[in-house]
């Protein structure tokens, strides 16, 4: 993720002034490998939000905060002190790269993101990622709320099945063993919570792409959006 300023090129209605491709869909959806590479690809930042809200989660946590406590969550959020640099993601001048991407944090991240202050908080600073020469961001809500003002809004999607399978295997990989049937549950809540929360939920806006990925390897995936993208600006 590239590190980015306080003021953004995003105005407060979340139109860009600089080309943005939104990218949505459920965890373990493939989406941030996707929406890296098509950065990369283009030359443009990119903005991994999931990160911010396990970073707030996480900062939630370490300052004793109950996490079911909207507005302590919401004052940890508006105060985070995070620098993206590379690689590594400072909280407190802390490298918290790893520690977010359990999947406890993850969890977490998931439950506080149902708070519209937390939300809120958390706005101005994913906005702030829209810089020249443009922005991929993945999410859930980046179409939607953050920049519906994107010039391509791709909702990425994949069956709980198969989402749940490349979890797995990726977490074998990492010599981390965890029973499929418990991976397949906490991804089904999860996307239970994420879909049917009340503000800013997980779905398609009107004018998304929606791309089933079940059956799709991430080059595919990749070269679809990126041809996409470049079939709209022509
Ligand atoms: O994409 P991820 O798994 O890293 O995201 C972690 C959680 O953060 C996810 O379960 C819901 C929340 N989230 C959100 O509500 N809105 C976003 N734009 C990104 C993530």
């Amino acid at each position: 993720m590239s590190a980015a300023g306080v003021s953004g090129s995003a105005g407060s209605d979340g139109s860009v002034a600089v080309p943005v491709i939104a990218i949505d869909g459920p965890t373990a959806s493939g989406k941030g490998t996707i929406a890296a590479r098509v950065a990369a690809h283009f030359g443009f930042h990119y903005l991994d939000s999931g990160a911010i809200y396990r970073i707030a989660a996480l900062a939630a946590m370490r300052a004793g905060a109950d996490i079911s406590d909207e507005s302590a969550v919401a004052g940890v959020a508006q105060r985070l002190a995070v620098v993206f640099a590379g690689e590594q993601v400072l909280l407190d001048g802390q490298d918290v790269a790893a520690d977010i991407r359990q999947e406890a944090i993850g969890n977490a991240a998931s439950r506080i993101a149902v708070f519209p202050l937390v939300r809120q908080a958390l706005l101005e600073r994913q906005r702030a990622f829209a810089q020249p020469p443009g922005l991929v961001a993945d999410g859930r809500d980046m179409a939607s709320v953050v920049f519906p003002g994107a010039q391509l809004k791709v909702f990425l999607t994949a069956s709980a099945q198969e989402r749940a399978q490349r979890r797995f295997k990726q977490l074998l990989e990492k010599g981390i063993s965890v029973k499929f049937e418990d991976l397949l549950a906490d991804l089904q809540a999860r996307d239970a919570r994420d879909t049917q929360r009340a503000v800013a939920p997980l779905k398609p806006v009107a004018d998304s792409w929606v791309l089933d990925s079940s059956s799709l390897d991430i080059a595919t995936v990749v070269s679809a959006i990126v041809q996409r993208f470049e079939a709209l600006r022509g």
